[in-house]
Parts: structure tokens; sequence; C-alpha cells
């Protein structure tokens, strides 16, 4: 698996330009963690951008028909697993074990509130975006309430971050994605 092939993959089954959109960030995200933490960011970054592809078709069944999906398209075990565990407690009961995928738990929400918390901006820019406005919206409740703050915050204690850390850390990494597919 290379990143064209899983970009392939992704657009097999999601049209939906947000949930690609998503898709990117969380890419952007796992590369820039696994950068950071000397791990193999190809293969992080593709994780991300497939971590979600039976959503669109399969909402109500996620996780469970991705197993379906990429066994289907030959992908790996490993690679399966990593993505299965970040519904870990939601919509599936697989856990997340290895470093990676609890990055992946840990930054997959987080990403949705950033980008929300980006249109608020009068520039609309991550680019701009600063963790204590981040930080602001994460304790508002009301904002961006689909957001799962509990998940977030098990996550930083699974990967021994602080909350800020992995803030920042997020914006960096959605920050690699193209402006042009933003
Ligand atoms: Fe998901
Ligand atoms: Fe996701």
């Amino acid at each position: 698996m290379n990143r064209e092939k899983a970009m392939v993959l992704l657009k097999k089954y999601n049209k939906n330009e947000a949930l690609i959109k998503h898709a990117l960030f969380v890419e952007g995200a796992m590369k820039y963690f696994a950068d950071r933490k000397n791990h193999d960011s190809q293969y992080w970054g593709i994780v991300g951008l497939l971590h979600d592809i039976d959503y669109e078709l399969y909402p109500e069944e996620h996780c469970k028909k991705s197993e379906e999906i990429l066994k289907k398209e030959g992908v790996s075990e490993d690679l399966i697993h990593a993505v299965i565990s970040h519904g870990w407690k939601i919509c599936s009961d697989v856990e997340p074990k290895l470093e990676m995928e609890k990055v992946l738990y840990t930054i997959d929400e987080l990403t949705g509130l950033i980008y929300a918390a980006s249109l608020m901006r009068p520039d609309k820019d991550i680019n701009n975006m600063e963790v204590k406005s981040v930080k602001k919206k994460f304790k508002s409740k009301g904002f961006a309430a689909g957001v799962n703050r509990d998940i977030i915050l098990e996550g930083c204690k699974m990967i021994n971050m602080e909350i800020n850390e992995v803030i920042e850390w997020t914006i960096e990494g959605m920050k690699l994605v193209d402006t042009e597919e933003r």
C-alpha cells in the first residue's frame, strides 16, 4: 500500500468532500506525529487516510464495514486493526494497542474541533490557528458539541502527552494538507 493507492481506495468509497477533507486532515496529523515520534510517517498517514473509509456508505455500521471493505481490497491485517481501533468504545471493541493507533484515537475528533474553530476565524485559515483559541473552544461544551472531549483526553493519557501539546502538533499536522485540498 502506498499513498497513491490509498487515495484511489478512499475515493472509491467516499465522494463527500467533507469526508475526504477530514481524511486528509487526519492524514496530516498522523504524519506529523509520526515524524515527531520517529515512526514511519508514510504508513501512519495512510492509516489516517483510510480510517473512516466505510463511513459514507455505512454510517450505521462504522468500523465493522471497514474491516470487510479493506479485507476485500487486500489491505494488510495490521492496517485493518489500526483502522478499526479508532472506534474503540464507540463502534468497535478493538482497543488501540500500538502508538500509532493511540495517536489516531486521540487526534481523530480533535481535527474536527480544530477545523470548526478555524472556520470561526475571519481568515478561516488553519495556518494562523493558535493553541489557546482551540483550547478555549475545547472547554466550551456548546462549540462543535458532537466532538467527544472525553475521548480526546483519554487519548492524551494513552500517549502520555498534555492536551496543549497534542493540540499544537495536530494543528501543525493539519497545516501539511495542501491548501487546495483544505
Ligand atoms: Fe470514525
Ligand atoms: Fe474520523
